[in-house]
């Protein structure tokens, strides 16, 4: 970005996204401003990456073009009311679970550019999906910005802000199902006989390259499946399980499920 950037909020997903940027050379320590309450926190970002910290209420460096809120949702109110007049010539990035974009239009009115982000949890380990939605007052230029900034934790989507709780289905819960299913492959393994530290290194290395395969080969999975399915073999026989199981249906309706929770959660 070459440009300051402030976060506010020095917890985890700052964390990430300081090492993605440091990492991937798109800003540089003295371009990176935290505000951060625990000072144990700031500590460690300073330690860890030689950026700036501060306690909140300082004002907010006048270079710093861009803002990313990295608050949890709950004490969001608070911060913009805090910093309201501090955002009006700000790019302002959230990535605030859940609330839309009338609720940071509510605090700094409707002429501020404002970008809502879902990261999921892969961004600490800079392999995280982020999808963006944004304002009116978002441009262009400014847009391609941001992307490129959640490029370096991971990929980015863009969409309308009515998917936003479609892909917090997806990929902002899909992490937990898909742990789930590394838990189960891990406990399949162990009652045929593994230990529990084999196991897990199978699964999760399972898991990792076939995903892998899937992003490189950009073949359908069904396409995929075929291929390691022979004839009266081993695999045709497992899935059979799983479908009388009902897996996949299982699946999307666990998509369903949290999408329903994400639209009751931000009060639609
Ligand atoms: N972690 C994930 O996987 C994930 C995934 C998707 C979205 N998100 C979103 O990302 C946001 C941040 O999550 P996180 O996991 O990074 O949470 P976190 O680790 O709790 O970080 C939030 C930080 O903000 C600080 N803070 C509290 N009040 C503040 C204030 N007034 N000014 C500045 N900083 C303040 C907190 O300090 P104290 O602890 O001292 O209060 C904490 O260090 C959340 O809105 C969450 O919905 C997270």
């Amino acid at each position: 970005m070459g440009k300051s950037i402030v976060f506010v909020g020095g917890g985890q997903m700052a964390e990430a996204f300081i090492k993605g940027l440091l990492q991937s050379q798109e800003a540089t320590p003295d371009t990176i401003y935290v505000v951060e309450p625990d000072p144990l926190r700031r500590s460690h970002l300073e330690t860890l990456f030689h950026v700036t910290t501060a306690e909140p209420g300082a004002p907010l460096p006048a270079a710093a073009q861009t803002v990313i809120l990295a608050v949890k949702p709950q004490v969001m109110g608070g911060v913009l009311a805090d910093l309201k007049d501090q955002l009006t010539d700000r790019l302002v990035i959230t990535v605030a679970a859940g609330l839309p974009l009338s609720f940071y239009a509510s605090y700094v009115g409707d002429q501020v550019p404002v970008i809502r982000v879902m990261p999921n949890i892969a961004t600490l380990v800079l392999a995280g999906a982020s999808v963006l939605c944004r304002n009116q007052q978002v441009t262009d230029e400014q847009l391609a910005e941001a992307e490129k900034l959640f490029d370096s934790v991971g990929t980015t989507t863009v969409v309308e802000e009515r998917l936003m709780d479609a892909v917090t289905g997806l990929s902002g819960s899909g992490p937990a199902f898909l742990l789930t299913f590394i838990e189960g492959l891990m406990d399949g393994g162990i009652k045929v006989g593994l230990d529990q530290r084999t196991a897990r290194q199978l699964a999760i290395q399972t898991v990792f390259g076939t995903a892998l395969l899937a992003q490189v080969s950009g073949e359908h999975p069904a396409e995929l499946r075929a291929r390691v399915t022979s004839p009266g073999g081993t695999a045709i026989s497992g899935l059979q399980t799983m479908e009388e199981a009902g897996f996949r249906g299982t699946v999307m309706v666990a998509v369903e499920a949290a999408v329903k929770r994400s639209k009751e959660l931000g009060g639609s």
